[in-house]
């Protein structure tokens, strides 16, 4: 089983571009709705509540996790692997973040070495794109612009609505003085509004969805490391837990990824 977590909703955009290119695999979803947003939580508070989500799925053994939400993934996700993957029993498990295969990505892209990056308050001050932008090629120019607005107005279906629209034009005036010619979406959600970033910055900038670069890196990364795959269990079941309102998330899910009813399991952290 593969695990993909997020805080909440956003990460079924992952997880629906992971069953697009790895159909065959089965999957745990996990989403901490009861705790989301974490992105405009203090640096504490997130990594108490990315903890108790990466030890869920250590205890599901789930031998392969996707840290989807990139709040989690830009701030402590590496302080979590190194704190638990070398307990002795589950090194051999792996817990992946979306930073990295995005970051490779937007970096291969760019031509004019200008990248802008949107995502929560928690994501742009970590600087975890830049820092990993820079070490792929330190002449890469990054703008970062939180934009924590986003996260509340797409979780109430306001994604097309013309105030979403205006507050999104203000969020990107800054960008647009940037001039980049790529823009990484660094958060789970906004690919539900790739279009509307899309119309407002035009044709020459690249709009970027952690999401399916997410999806193409675990597809190569599972190519490269047989050893991983050949423990996970392939009969595309899937699975969906969260942490409250379960019917609520279960309308979402459904709606989102569309197909067979999808029950939803509410578990505690
Ligand atoms: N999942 C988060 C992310 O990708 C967005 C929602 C939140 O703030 O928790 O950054």
């Amino acid at each position: 089983m593969i695990g993909i977590f997020d805080s909440g909703y956003g990460g079924l955009t992952v997880l629906k571009a992971c069953m697009k290119v790895l159909p065959q695999y089965d999957y745990l979803y996990l989403g901490d709705n009861l705790r989301v947003p974490y992105g405009s939580r203090s640096p504490e508070t997130i990594q108490q509540f990315s903890e108790d989500a990466f030890r869920f799925f250590l205890k599901k053994n789930t031998p392969l996790t996707v840290f989807a939400c990139n709040t989690a993934s830009a701030t402590v996700l590496p302080y979590l692997q190194e704190k638990y993957l070398r307990t002795p029993g589950v090194t051999d498990r792996k817990v992946l973040g979306v930073i990295i295969p995005v970051a490779e990505k937007a970096a291969r892209m760019t031509h004019n070495k200008r990248i802008a990056v949107v995502g929560t308050r928690a994501t742009i001050a970590s600087k975890a794109y830049e820092k990993e932008l820079h070490k792929i090629d330190p002449g890469i120019r990054v703008f970062g612009v939180e934009t924590p607005l986003l996260v509340p107005l797409i979780e109430e279906g306001w994604h097309h609505k013309p105030e979403t629209r205006s507050i999104l034009r203000k969020y990107l005036a800054p960008v647009k003085d940037f001039a980049p010619d790529t823009l990484i979406l660094g958060c789970t959600h906004y690919p539900i509004m790739h279009d509307v970033f899309e119309d407002i910055l035009g044709p020459h900038v690249h709009v970027l969805d952690s999401s399916t670069a997410v999806a193409d890196s675990l597809a190569d990364y599972l190519k490269r490391h047989p050893e991983i795959e050949s423990k996970l269990s392939k009969n595309s079941t899937r699975i969906f837990t969260c942490t409250d309102a379960p019917e609520r998330f279960a309308d979402f899910s459904q709606k989102f990824l569309g197909g067979e009813k999808i029950e939803v399991k509410k578990v505690e952290l």
